[in-house]
């Protein structure tokens, strides 16, 4: 699976985005160590509170099915009506979801602006210091 795979893939996720009230789509694409490839997209609510992010949803569905062990995730998010979207970094709480089931120091976030237009970051510049399990070693 190259990036460039993995970010169509989020693209594709993006369009199953529940997003009535913010308008604002999200889809995710989470590459596993042993290939397999997880899609989330934003779930929104009409109580707001119980909206889950794109990257949340994409990871607690291979948890969920017992996979902990990931390389990177590619995020393409922006309005509903627009099909090529500005960078879409992923919020705190998603980023520390990361850091609970990754090394920061390797797993990489693809963010796209195109399936063919991203920048790559590793999860310890979008989350320096961040507290994992391994404080509570
Ligand atoms: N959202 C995501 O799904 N991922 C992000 O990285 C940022 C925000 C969603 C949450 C909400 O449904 C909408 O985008 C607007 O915040």
């Amino acid at each position: 699976m190259t990036d460039a795979e993995l970010m169509k893939e989020a693209f594709a996720a993006r369009k199953m985005s529940y997003c009535p009230y913010s308008g604002f789509a999200v889809g995710a694409a989470l590459l596993a160590k042993d290939g397999r490839v997880y899609r989330g997209c934003n779930i929104e609510n009409a109580a707001f509170t119980p909206t889950n992010c794109a990257e949340r949803t994409a990871f607690f569905k291979a948890v969920s099915e017992g996979v902990r062990s990931f390389t990177k995730i590619a995020i393409a998010g922006g309005r509903a009506d627009q099909t090529e979207t500005d960078l879409c970094a992923p919020c705190g709480v998603c980023r520390q979801v990361m850091m609970e089931f990754t090394d920061p120091d390797t797993f990489e976030i693809l963010l796209g602006k195109s399936e063919t237009d991203f920048q790559i970051f590793k999860l310890r510049e979008l989350l320096p210091l961040g507290f994992g399990p391994k404080n509570l070693e």
